[in-house]
């Protein structure tokens, strides 16, 4: 039977927004939570340097914007991972979920604090070896999704994930309304969750000039960066000069990981509004996405496409 996430984590609706970094701030993550979600907050990785105290201040935030369950996603190669582990323990954070390595050093100290440890996955091995862990759900993200990337599509890492652990899975990547919350469930996982859409939200404190360039963009336009060279993970993003410029790079022969580290980090950091140095996650999921709207807004919309979907394939 399908594990009801719902119940699980103590929200209204079966959809994450995944942790984003630079992105998912404390008043994003609370309007989600508020909204009947689960907004994550992101701890950052070596793109971002707030430090812990700078995290303290932001879960302080969120529970001052809502009394509703939330959680943090964690880097597990972040130079603090520790302090960080120790914090969402303290702060009775609902759910973590990790990406980056493995979280085996610190699932008997979540677990014990009541934190629920879900991992986001690329490949079935990868949950499964999360689920004889100790994990309590896994995240499959498709290669479809924004930010770091993995190979397998949802259409295809889904089910199969779904069939080989016993834990409840979570569909992300391309998924941008309700009928990719129907799908999922078709697919056999219990919820979904979602980044793209999230940033075309009003309480995101983005820039208008991204949320624009988001909700213009079309599905082929997010451009992936590092899938030409060895060692590099692959990170799908807005097509913007600085994007174009990093490919193009990879595609010389002198290319190398270190200077495309360099070109790609000086361009994580741009999030203040100039669309021609920014390297800015997006998904393929921008294709679905025509209009900005509030956290609460993009829940009941996505419920109800999701119920009119159902329906309709009733007559099937
Ligand atoms: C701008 C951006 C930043 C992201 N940063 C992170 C991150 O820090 N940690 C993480 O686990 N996933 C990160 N992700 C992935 C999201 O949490 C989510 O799984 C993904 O966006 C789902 O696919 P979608 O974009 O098609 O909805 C990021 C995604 C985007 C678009």
């Amino acid at each position: 039977m399908r594990a009801d996430i719902c119940k699980i984590l103590g929200i209204k609706y079966p959809i994450i927004m995944g942790g984003m970094t630079l992105v998912s701030g404390s008043s994003l993550v609370a309007a989600v939570s508020n909204a009947g979600g689960l907004g994550i907050f992101a701890t950052g990785d070596k793109a971002q340097k707030g430090g812990i105290e700078w995290i303290r201040g932001e879960i302080r935030r969120i529970k001052e914007l809502t009394d509703k369950p939330f959680g943090v996603n964690v880097a597990m190669f972040s130079p603090i991972v520790k302090e960080i582990i120790d914090l969402v323990c303290e702060e009775n954070v609902a759910l973590v979920t990790t990406g980056g390595g493995s979280p085996a050093p610190y699932m008997e100290q979540l677990k014990a604090a009541g934190v629920r440890v879900c991992p986001v996955v690329p490949s079935v091995e990868a949950a499964k070896k999360m689920e004889a862990m100790g994990a309590d759900m896994v995240v499959a993200e498709g290669t479809e999704s924004g930010g770091f990337i993995g190979k397998v599509t949802t259409i295809v890492l889904v089910p199969q994930v779904a069939a080989a652990v016993n834990i409840p899975v979570i569909a992300a990547g391309g998924i941008a309304d309700g009928r990719g919350l129907a799908a999922a469930y078709a697919l056999g996982a219990s919820g979904i969750q979602m980044g793209t859409r999230f940033m075309v939200c009003k309480e995101c404190t983005l820039p208008d000039v991204y949320k624009q360039a988001i909700i213009s963009a079309r599905a082929n336009e997010a451009v992936v960066e590092g899938s030409h060279l060895p060692k590099v993970v692959p990170h799908r993003s807005i097509k913007t000069p600085a994007a174009d410029e990093i490919i193009a790079y990879e595609l010389t022969p002198d290319a190398n990981p270190k200077g495309f580290q360099a070109m790609f980090d000086a361009g994580r950091v741009e999030t203040t509004g100039n669309l021609d140095k920014a390297v800015l996650g997006m998904g393929q999921s921008a294709g679905l996405i025509d209009s900005e709207l509030s956290a609460a807004e993009i829940m009941e919309k996505i419920m109800g496409e999701c119920r009119a979907a159902l329906d309709g394939l009733k007559a099937l």
